[in-house]
């Protein structure tokens, strides 16, 4: 059967997610989580797009073991320099080219002719090759560019030392049949002395990018890029995880292995969702809260009697679990520690002396402490190592008629703690005025929802922000978790705040 390779890309095209912005530490937790879910190929980050992106590819190349890293460059030596520099110490490094080949894009983004394209690929493929044993090329906006320059930008790529190319469908414009007959024509076509491996990269525009890259695979393309729960630019890339359901529940059609771990799906899921603050949609595929949950009695009456009359996909198959071991009060350090083992976290002895210390104080007054409960708290406990201000105190003084106050105090590393106090016609927009007058900003508030984070009437209430920076026009997200709603929504909001003071 044919290995399919799986590439992610969730910390590069999903991190163009609107708002969405993880920290170095967040990524390798990712990068560990995806290695253990079975990922072939990791692309870090984009090294010369900032120092953090270099910092985080660099730290991504040092601990992650068995999966290929890349880095995104464009062509241009001072990028593939740049990712040489970050990814030196992985064990399997892999560059990443790219170059726009669609007419719309040379005329108008690059300014440049056909022949000045070719001259550049053929200069930087050529020159990443120098550095690079593996060199990736991607004909940016290949589904829209006229086919025999396609076959010719890729022919180039592969005479100057590419052995992968990938064909992005970058604005999510192409459908099966179309994105399909492109790797059927230019695998026909293309000469080589060498195995080329081809990929699929496809954006969600018309709702159209897992279909298109499983027929990018019926197609001969041996690799398949996307992230986790489809996260990306606009609407977002492949979904990985539906790839590798599709592959593994109907192997009978597409004869295909894949390397994924499925039953570690739903714990990866769980983990972008949380850390990039954006929600799994309950009826996502694969994924999503209902997936599994079966309504109409035909349906049940039928799932009793056999499952496989209306479930093609078990609960168990992608690792949903039903918490059978929660933990609480009377848990101690070894079961805490076995949890986050489980649950894929590789803490340092300090990190997990903190989060015990924080699991203790959530178990005072949680009977139990589920998967999720804990998730949150370790997303708590991470975020909040890198933020300049923690939300340290709220007070609100409610009256039922008229203005709201509140009090609020933020307090940073060298323990200097800032106060103020402001109004509001609510309670929440009293404590968010606050902080505004606290980080000196007025972001605009896009979003706002809270939701039981759990079952049960003991549950935390968890609190989602999007704020606009009026200044750099950027989103910034926060969750906030907390037994009371309007101390998970200050959490919220100073962490989306810290994050729009740092970004300035
Ligand atoms: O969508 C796209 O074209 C990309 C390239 C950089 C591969 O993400
Ligand atoms: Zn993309």
């Amino acid at each position: 059967m044919r290995k399919i390779q799986f590439f992610d890309t969730t910390l590069r095209d999903g991190e163009q997610t609107p708002g969405v912005n993880f920290n170095t530490k967040e990524k390798v937790q990712i990068a560990l989580q995806l290695e253990k879910w079975g990922i072939d190929v990791i692309e870090a980050g984009f090294p010369i797009a900032s120092p953090g992106d270099f910092e985080a590819v660099q730290s991504i190349a040092q601990q992650v073991k068995k999966m290929t890293v890349t880095g995104l460059a464009r062509c241009q030596k001072k990028d593939i320099d740049r990712a040489h520099e970050a990814l030196k110490d992985a064990v399997d490094p892999q560059i990443h080219v790219f170059l726009a080949t669609s007419d719309v894009h040379m005329h108008y983004k690059l300014k440049m002719t056909r022949e000045e394209v070719l001259a550049s690929i053929k200069e930087h493929v050529s020159y990443a090759r120098s550095l690079f044993e593996k060199v990736q090329f991607s004909p940016e906006d290949a589904s829209r560019t006229e086919k025999d320059f396609l076959l010719e930008a890729v022919q180039t790529a592969i005479d100057a030392g590419a052995t992968i190319i990938n064909i992005p469908d970058t604005v999510g414009y192409s459908n099966p049949t179309e994105y399909g007959k492109i790797f059927k024509s230019l695998i026909e076509n293309i000469r080589s002395d060498r195995e080329i491996i081809f990929s699929s990269h496809c954006h969600d525009d018309l709702g159209m990018a897992t279909a298109n890259a499983l027929a990018a695979i019926e197609n001969g393309a041996n690799r398949v890029e996307g992230t986790i729960n489809g996260i990306g630019e606009r609407a977002g890339n492949t979904a990985l995880e539906e790839v590798a359901l599709a592959l593994a529940i109907r192997k009978d059609f597409y004869q295909c292995e894949t390397p994924i771990i499925l039953s570690e799906t739903k714990r990866t899921s769980e983990l972008i969702s949380r850390l990039s603050g954006i929600p799994v949609p309950k009826n996502k595929a694969v994924v999503g809260d209902n997936a599994f949950a079966h309504e109409s009695g035909i349906h049940q009456d039928g799932v009793l009697k056999n499952p496989e009359t209306y479930e093609i996909i078990t609960p168990t198959m992608v690792g949903v679990t039903q918490n059978s071991l929660p933990l609480g009060k009377l848990s101690g350090r070894h079961a805490f520690n076995a949890k986050l083992e489980e649950l894929g976290y590789q803490f340092t002895d300090a990190d997990s002396k903190e989060a015990f210390k924080r699991f203790k104080r959530l178990a005072d007054k949680k009977k139990q402490i589920t998967d999720k409960d804990l998730v949150a708290l370790l997303a708590d406990q991470s975020r909040e190592e890198t933020e300049a201000y923690k939300l340290a105190e709220v007070q609100v003084q409610y009256s039922s008629n008229g203005y709201q106050g509140a009090i609020v105090s933020i307090i940073n590393e060298e323990n200097e703690t800032k106060v103020a106090s402001k109004i509001g016609s609510g309670s929440i927009q009293a404590i968010y005025n606050t902080i505004d007058e606290l980080f000196q900003q007025a972001p605009e508030l896009t979003e706002y929802e809270i939701q039981a984070l759990t079952g049960g009437e003991d549950a935390q209430a968890e609190v989602r922000v999007t704020l606009r920076d009026t200044q750099t026009k950027k989103e910034f997200r926060g969750i906030g978790v907390d037994f009371d709603v309007l101390h998970a929504s200050a959490k919220a909001y100073v962490k989306a705040s810290n994050q729009i003071a740092s970004n300035r």
